[in-house]
């Protein structure tokens, strides 16, 4: 008998060390709260309010009454608008029954995982990865494989490499597309590989798309167009990016009705149904026809080339231009320093904070990443700073 207090294995899975891949920012949030004029570009979160018919509708929807209980799946509104949302990106009808919605696309990740995969089950996730996913997938007990994401490929996965991953207790895939940290976008060629894998194999095929709407290069594929692979595929989206709401907690995920209904199982069981007022906030947002999304991506561009036109013909550090999302990846290797040590000297010297992705996976060595959520004269500067601190390395 173990003694009091006693803990559930997931429980005791789960780190309670604070993840190393915030170590940077949070110093550099305690600087900046003590009065130090620190520029602080270590983490996602999209510097524009949300848009302005959101914010009316929360205040409407409470005057409704709308502050109950709700449906544990999702308000009919908001599971019909991302229906829409979603049917435009698969090139097919999403019907209500494929869609669940969630406090966040991490928490879709979380409930689709613990739906789909547990203790004894292998999933392959490619590294560097959204460091917090760690811990989701520490809580489903998965064996996790990976294979890595490398700079001299664009960080784009080899299919070979994937297929060599898969072992006979592999059960899922996870991808990040377009990806965080790298910005890399898979191509329908490589996301029909990756699927055809799958079907091989007998495994589910999980995307987080959360950057959908940020496409700088190329074309954004939902894993949800994928033809012939509908019985297996799993997409989770959410407005934290695409609609600067992070706060909202609103995404969702879609996969097939039957993988649907037991995740709505799960979701009675641990939410009994989320806000209704910020359901319906989504809703709204949702039926604005991408102007929101259109105008954010448009101001990311401009400051994608406002970092690339600082930084380029650096001599010890080179930023990686991304195909989409909301960063850039800087390669320091020509400095001899690890992103940590960096990232720390760059912070103490120059008062700018980035983050060093070997801490989202060993293939994130040597590189810090930059947050374009940020103004543009600001990000000018800290531009600036990170140049002028590279220059004398
Ligand atoms: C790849 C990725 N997935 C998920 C999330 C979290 O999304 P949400 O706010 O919807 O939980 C983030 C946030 O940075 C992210 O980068």
């Amino acid at each position: 008998m173990s003694e009091f207090p006693h803990y559930s294995a997931l429980s005791l899975r789960l780190s309670d060390e604070p993840d190393p891949a915030w170590k940077v920012h949070s110093i550099a949030v305690n600087r900046k709260a003590a009065g130090e004029d620190v520029i602080v570009l270590s983490i996602g979160e999209p510097d524009s309010p949300p848009p302005p018919a959101v914010l009316a509708e929360i205040e409407a929807s409470i005057a409704r009454g709308r502050t109950r209980y709700s449906n544990a799946r999702g308000e009919d509104n908001v599971i019909e608008a991302i229906c829409r949302y979603t049917s435009k990106q698969a090139g097919r009808t999403i019907e209500p029954d494929m869609v669940n919605f969630f406090p966040g696309a991490q928490t879709a990740l979380f409930g689709m995982l613990m739906t789909i995969v547990g203790p004894g089950d292998g999933l392959i996730v490619p590294e560097p990865f959204y460091a917090p996913y760690t811990q989701v997938l520490g809580a489903t007990g998965v064996e996790v494989g990976h294979i890595a994401l490398k700079p001299e490929h664009g960080f784009h996965p080899s299919i070979d490499e994937l297929r060599a991953a898969i072992t006979p207790r592999t059960r899922a895939m996870v991808i990040t597309n377009p990806h965080n940290p790298t910005g890399a976008v898979l191509t329908r060629d490589e996301l029909t590989a990756i699927a055809e894998l799958c079907r091989e194999h007998d495994m589910w095929l999980v995307a987080d798309e959360v950057y959908n709407e940020f496409i700088y290069t190329g074309e954004f594929t939902s894993i949800l167009a994928l033809e012939g692979y509908e019985d297996r595929t799993i997409a989770l989206g959410t407005l934290s990016k695409s609609y600067a709401m992070t706060g909202f907690r609103h995404g969702w995920a879609v996969g097939p009705a039957a993988v649907g209904a037991r995740a709505a199982v799960l979701l009675e069981a641990m939410l009994f149904g989320c806000v209704q007022f910020i359901q319906d906030a989504g809703a709204v947002a949702l039926s604005d026809d991408g102007a929101f999304p259109r105008a954010e991506r448009a101001k990311y561009l401009r400051r994608l080339d406002l970092i690339m036109a600082e930084l380029q013909g650096a001599a010890t550090i080179s930023p990686r231009r991304p195909e989409a999302g909301m960063f850039v990846m800087i390669d320091i290797r020509p400095t001899g320093l690890d992103a940590e040590t960096f990232a720390m000297r760059l912070l103490d010297e120059e008062k700018v904070a980035v983050l060093p992705t070997h801490t989202f996976g060993p293939s994130g060595a040597g590189h810090v990443r930059i947050s374009l959520g940020m103004d543009d004269d600001t990000l000018v500067e800290a531009a600036r700073r990170i140049r002028r601190f590279a220059d004398v390395l």
